[in-house]
């Protein structure tokens, strides 16, 4: 019985390494990219890439950058994905006419497939995407603006009567957009503003639990358990992640609430996403999301307002505090469009400002925004990317970052120069500047991030004085853990308050 027993493990462990290699021997010469170069590794097996991000903990976008730099334009990064590096490339993956899948493994580590980022196809992302778009216009925007300049006095008011120390403006600028986007969406601010240090618990848990997403995107077993165990357990299971399964219960929570008494939906003082959601004519006979999509629409627009904004504002600070002549240009600028402390302007006339303006989008350019492939499918007939035909079901994707950070297109990628957004090939410009993505995926919240963006950084210019605590540009590195994850030392930015 033993020896049977042995026999019968050794047989399926002999099968188990047959087939490994079989997959090796495929993935290197079978396989329909075979002809595209890479390291070994990354043509041989999904580990290699699992190796690199969750053993070595690199930032895998600059891993690409050097491939890029070794291979060419094209690169076999893992044994069915390619990534591009040549500016025209993101184009032909990411544009209107492109209603390609999105990348099950990636997308899947989330948690949030029933939503408008989770969803896998172009048409149930435009179902719920068509059902949240109003509300999410330039006009719904221009129409709320007042929730930016509330939260945004409240958080100058807070700096400024904390005088003694300076300022943690990373995670200062992060309350600001959570309650933005709590009160936004949910009409329910998490108040992170009022926190001691800004250090409010949920901007806390989005911090530390930012790393852990590379385990969840490449040990789905480990997702899967952890995302169905009870929330107590799963914080013991994995502390790291206990600031997501928090999240998760307030979030369920709020659903819970708005499914079982939808009246309490009459005391929001303006429109929010449940109000859409919920309402049977504007699914137009398609049936009403459930809990669990609801719970998941609402982590993700948390997950997507939550830091792009702010990391973008802190990254542009940073940049207008380290040169004095662009700060004291601001400051002319919107000192003139706002002389009364009392009585601010509106967003549409501070989106009028140039050098504002300019300094914004050199500061989406210039911040890492979501710097990860965003993987899509390749159609079944194929597509040409890059000037080569893609087979069928490849994923393909290229980082924001590498458009960004190209010479070809910028001449100076590395400088953190406005003059290109005033010059006379400004206009050109704006099709390189693709922080939020292009296509029937690109960005629900695009308009928001701009009015918060705009109100934010005019507020900070003319109600504080404001001097860098000993930052330096080395300071602010990040690594890519999908969204970027910053683990240097935080921006530290003393602010006196101006009096008039
Ligand atoms: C500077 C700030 C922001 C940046 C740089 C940014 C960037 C992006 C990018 C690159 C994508 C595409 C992701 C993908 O292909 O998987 C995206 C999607 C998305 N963003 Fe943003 N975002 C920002 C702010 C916001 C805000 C404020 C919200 C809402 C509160 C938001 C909600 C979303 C949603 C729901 C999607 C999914 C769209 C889809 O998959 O079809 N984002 N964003």
């Amino acid at each position: 019985m033993a020896v049977s027993f042995s026999l019968l493990v050794g047989t399926l462990f002999s099968a188990w390494a047959i087939l490994r290699l079989y997959n090796l021997f495929y993935n290197l010469f079978l396989h329909p990219l075979r002809d595209y170069p890479g390291p070994l590794g990354a043509r041989s097996t999904t580990w290699w890439k699992t190796y690199i991000e969750v053993v070595q903990q690199e930032s895998f976008v600059h891993v690409v950058m050097k491939l890029h730099e070794q291979y060419g334009s094209i690169v076999r990064v893992s044994p069915n994905e390619l990534h591009f590096s040549d500016p025209s490339a993101f184009h032909d993956i990411y544009n209107a006419g492109a209603k390609w899948d999105k990348e099950d493994e990636l997308y899947a580590s989330f948690g949030e497939d029933h939503s408008s980022f989770g969803f896998r196809t172009y048409e149930e992302a435009k179902q719920r995407k068509e059902i949240m778009q109003p509300l999410f216009s330039s006009r719904a925007i221009i129409n709320l603006q007042s929730l930016a300049w509330e939260k945004i006095d409240r958080l100058v008011s807070t700096m400024s009567a904390r005088k003694e120390k300076s300022i943690d403006m990373l995670f200062a600028l992060r309350c600001f957009t959570i309650d933005m986007v709590t009160t936004f969406c949910f009409a329910r601010s998490v108040d992170a503003i009022d926190a001691p240090d800004f250090k409010a618990p949920i901007v806390e848990a989005m911090h530390t639990s930012n790393p852990t997403f590379v385990l969840l995107k490449h040990f789905p077993l480990f997702r899967k358990t952890l995302f169905s165990l009870p929330p107590w357990l799963a914080i013991k299971a994995s502390p790291e992640t206990a600031g997501l399964t928090n999240l998760q219960v307030i979030l369920a929570e709020q659903v819970h609430e708005v499914v079982t008494n939808p009246e309490s939906l009459n005391k929001a003082p303006h429109p929010i996403i449940y109000h859409r959601l919920l309402d049977k004519e504007v699914n137009k006979g398609q049936p009403i999301p459930d809990a669990t999509s609801l719970r998941e629409e609402a982590a993700a627009l948390m997950f997507g307002g939550g830091d792009s904004a702010a990391n973008t504002l802190t990254v542009g600070l940073f940049q207008i505090l380290d040169q004095p002549k662009l700060y004291d240009r601001l400051k002319d600028e919107v000192y003139q469009a706002w002389p009364n402390l009392d009585t601010h302007p509106t967003y549409e006339t501070l989106q009028k400002l140039p050098v504002l303006t300019a300094t914004i989008k050199e500061s989406l350019r210039y911040a890492p925004g979501v710097p990860s492939s965003l993987l899509r499918i390749v159609p079944p007939v194929g597509a040409s990317i890059g000037g080569k035909h893609i087979p069928g079901g490849t994923a393909v994707g290229m980082s924001t970052v590498l458009v960004h950070r190209s010479s070809e297109v910028w001449g100076n990628p590395e400088v953190f120069d406005i003059e290109r957004w005033m010059g006379p090939d400004a206009a050109g410009l704006d099709k390189w500047l693709v922080s939020f993505s292009k296509g029937p995926r690109s960005c629900l919240g695009v308009n928001l991030a701009y009015c918060e963006m705009y109100v934010a950084l005019a507020t900070l210019i003319r109600r504080l004085d404001m001097k860098l605590d000993g930052t330096k540009a080395e300071d602010l590195v990040w690594r890519d853990v999908f969204l970027p994850f910053f683990y240097g030392k935080r921006l530290r930015v003393w602010c006196e308050p101006v009096k008039s």
